[in-house]
């Protein structure tokens, strides 16, 4: 079938679907939703058989859904309905959820349904549920849904749905706000992350006003002074006293100004607090804020590295180097980078970069940083490293990753290798060394051209990773422990490790790892520095999250010029 996405953005929700779709041989196209002409002009033009709206934030016009069969995912349970729903099912607690799938009509979300999948829920950020749960129960009732609409099956009207769900109106700041005088630390967590990413709950820091987001829990601190006092730092987070302890707060947007880690937020402030540092690199034996830790079994090092939105800046992507370098000389064989739970790196931190006094400097600054990382993970020739990837990747993260000896990938994550869609940045990394010799020197090509997100199976098909891993997330965890423990006790693991050895010296004689870099980094140059400012102009846009103004061509087939009504 011909399937048209409306949808606000291609977020990874969208990523999902759409190749959920693809894989079972739909021609599916997008359209972002512009206006209302625009939406109308698209469905003229592709001729959908049927109308998905993965993430909408408006309702779809009448001229449309009068005339098609329009399918809204909405992230709730049978019979919730409103703008708010993981925020609302997060703040109360809820045990269960669920992602219904029903035809837009007149009034939103109560259209009958075509199809709903539920999970357990968990304690997490709303981002991170949505990424998740949230996403593979879309997958789940989606398919289902268009099958059933393939079938020419009639969907239930939402009368006679049996759900729990109800209207609840958008949550409003004043439902978020916390109350440091009375909330306990859980009830600050829950509220934090009931809001993040986004809006984050507005609230003051050293009397200022701004936007809290990336609470992590403290439970050494029974009763840390005033509630409502910032008692401490750690690297990027500051310690806030509540009524019955203390939470860290990750990351703030002041007003006017993108978000950005805590402490370079009020960089001043901060700096006049005492800093609580963590005792080494190793997991800490309590919950608290620790962004890198390292834990070891049966001969394998795990380090993890959670770093918000997967964005790695260049103090963090040195403070990962030094974690990666104490790692190695442990008594292990195998050293595995774990990532983080939802993202394991989308490359270097635009936010960051964007509030530098000098952006284009910030960005070298943070290129060589990572590509300092990368190369750090490319020279260990004494262990076998793999790259597990429990999270999504994008960018630069993904050939990060590639530096690895073996990558391992959870099933349904999302990959965006490619650098374009960043203003056309040519990319570093070291993609240039890693991946010929993985898909071909066409085959990279292919990959940096191609903007659109690879499934982790594309990705193990084209050689470009080497294993797609469990699905669920606990059991990808055990799946990597137990391949890893495998890996430290295979027979011919010297063997395996003087190959290793043998082929990094092969290449270093050939062309040593310093011109590759070099080469990379003269076109990255000109990328930030040179006359073409489209990768400034790229990243202004994506931190500010501008509204589209158009649909990426990539995107939409139906715009491609040769591009002809189907007879
Ligand atoms: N630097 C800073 N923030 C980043 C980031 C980066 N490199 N990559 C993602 N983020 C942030 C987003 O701004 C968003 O912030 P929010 O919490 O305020 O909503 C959050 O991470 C999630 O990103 P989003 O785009 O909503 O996630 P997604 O899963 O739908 O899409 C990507 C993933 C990778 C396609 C997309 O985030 C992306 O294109 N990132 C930029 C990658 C890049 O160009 N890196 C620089 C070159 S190495």
């Amino acid at each position: 079938m011909r399937i048209l996405f409306l949808t606000h953005s291609f977020n990874s929700l969208t990523q999902r679907l759409y190749a959920a779709l693809s894989a079972r041989g739909h021609e599916v196209s997008i359209e972002f939703d512009i206006n209302d002409a625009v939406a109308e002009q698209a469905v003229e033009l592709f001729r959908p058989a049927l109308i998905v709206a993965p993430y909408l934030r408006r309702a779809i016009p009448h001229s449309i859904w009068s005339k098609h069969v329009c399918l809204v995912v909405h992230p709730g349970i049978v019979g919730d309905r409103g703008p708010s729903a993981l925020d609302w099912a997060i703040q109360k607690g809820e045990r269960e959820w669920g992602v219904t799938v029903l035809q837009a009509e007149a009034e939103m979300d109560a259209g009958p349904v075509w199809a709903s999948a539920s999970f357990p829920m968990r304690r997490g950020r709303k981002a991170s549920l949505y990424r998740n749960e949230v996403t593979e129960a879309a997958a789940r009732a989606l398919l289902e849904a268009v099958a059933k609409f393939e079938a020419k099956a009639t969907p239930t009207p939402l009368a006679s749905a049996s759900g729990r769900g109800r209207l609840r109106p958008l949550m409003r700041q004043a439902d978020r706000a916390i109350d440091w005088q009375r909330d306990s630390s859980e009830t600050v967590l829950r509220k934090i992350d009931a809001a993040d990413g986004f809006p984050g709950v507005a609230d003051q820091l050293f009397g200022e006003p701004c936007h809290l987001f990336d609470a992590w829990p403290e439970s050494k601190v029974s009763r840390g002074g005033t509630p409502g006092d910032i008692i401490a730092r750690r690297e990027t987070a500051l310690l806030r006293a509540t009524a019955d302890g203390a939470v860290w707060l990750g990351h703030v947007k002041r007003r006017d100004a993108v978000k950005l880690p805590a402490t370079v937020a009020f960089a001043e402030q901060a700096a006049r607090l005492p800093e609580l540092p963590l005792a080494g690199w190793w997991s800490a034996d309590h919950a608290t804020w620790q962004d890198i830790r390292y834990e070891e079994s049966d001969g394998v090092g795990f380090l993890h590295f959670e770093f918000y939105n997967g964005a790695m800046g260049t103090a963090q992507c040195d403070r990962l180097r030094g974690a990666f370098e104490w790692a190695r000389g442990r008594p292990t064989r195998v050293l595995v980078l774990m990532g983080g739970a939802d993202f394991w790196s989308n490359g270097i931190h635009l936010n960051l970069i964007e509030s530098a006094d000098s952006p284009a400097d910030a960005s070298w600054a943070n290129i060589n940083a990572i590509d300092d990382l990368a190369e750090a993970i490319l020279r260990c020739d004494d262990k076998l490293t793999v790259a597990a990837l429990r999270g999504n990747a994008g960018a630069g993260g993904c050939f990060l990753a590639r530096a690895a000896d073996r990558v391992w990938v959870r099933d349904g994550v999302m990959l965006n290798p490619h650098y374009k869609n960043m203003g056309n940045l040519y990319g570093s990394e070291f993609w240039t060394y890693l991946l010929p010799p993985r898909v071909g020197v066409e085959g990279a090509a292919a990959i940096m051209r191609h903007r659109l997100p690879m499934t982790t199976r594309e990705s193990v098909a084209l050689g470009f990773y080497d294993a797609c891993l469990a699905g669920d997330q606990a059991a990808f965890l055990v799946d990597v422990a137990r391949r890893a423990a495998e890996l430290a006790a295979a027979p011919d693991f010297a063997g395996r490790l003087r190959d290793k050895q043998g082929r990094r010296t092969a290449d270093e004689a050939a062309k040593p790892l310093a011109a590759w870099r070099a080469e990379e980094l003269a076109r990255m140059r000109r990328n930030f520095f040179g006359f073409d400012p489209s990768y400034h102009v790229a990243r202004w846009h994506f931190v500010r999250k501008s509204p589209a103004s158009w649909t990426p061509r990539h995107l939409a087939r139906h715009r491609d010029l040769g591009w002809k009504i189907p007879a």
